[in-house]
């Protein structure tokens, strides 16, 4: 049976996996509507992996006989001003989940609870290629510029990325 803490703060990262995939809905669906079709595919697919990420925590807490919780989800962003603000946006939110994870991390080991620790070490990996997948975006958007040429560029490379066989990068 999962203890009751630990199955709490897993109920909160559900919530917080939910709430990455619909933030990056809404800006998947502002890169499509201002002309950015390969950051948009990017972009939905980032919000495919999300729900994945939700659904992993979701299946997790039920096989071990505790009850996965669907919360109220507040309503993201949808207002942005260009590629490198939703980017910039992104990193400061994947880091925010990689403490979180951190943070979850540290309750299962809290609580004796190591078949959950091990778990986790899935999702620690996953932080670690989410944020420096996002980093190396970032210095590519500085390198070429935020002129038209080079967010057409990004946006070229972005849906490269998003047709790319193994997407577990961008997850
Ligand atoms: Fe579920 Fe992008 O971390």
């Amino acid at each position: 049976m999962l203890n009751q803490k630990v199955q709490e703060a897993i109920n909160a990262q559900i919530k917080k996996e939910e709430f990455s995939s619909r933030l990056y809905l809404s800006m998947a669906i502002w890169c499509e509507t201002n002309g950015y079709p390969g950051a948009a595919a990017f972009l939905y697919k980032h919000t495919e992996e999300e729900r994945m990420h939700m659904m992993k925590f979701v299946r997790y807490v039920n096989s071990r006989g505790g009850s996965a919780v669907v919360s109220d989800i507040e309503k993201p962003e949808d207002k942005f001003s260009s590629l490198n603000d939703i980017f910039t946006k992104i990193l400061v939110h994947e880091e925010f989940i990689t403490t979180s994870i951190n943070n979850l991390y540290g309750v299962t080991m809290d609580e004796k609870d190591y078949t959950t620790g091990n778990f986790l070490q899935w999702f620690i990996t996953e932080q670690l290629e989410e944020e420096n997948l996002m980093r190396t975006i970032l210095d590519k958007i500085s390198l070429v510029g935020l002129d038209k040429a080079g967010m057409f560029h990004i946006d070229k490379e972005l849906e490269g990325m998003a047709t790319a066989t193994k997407s577990a990068p961008m997850a």
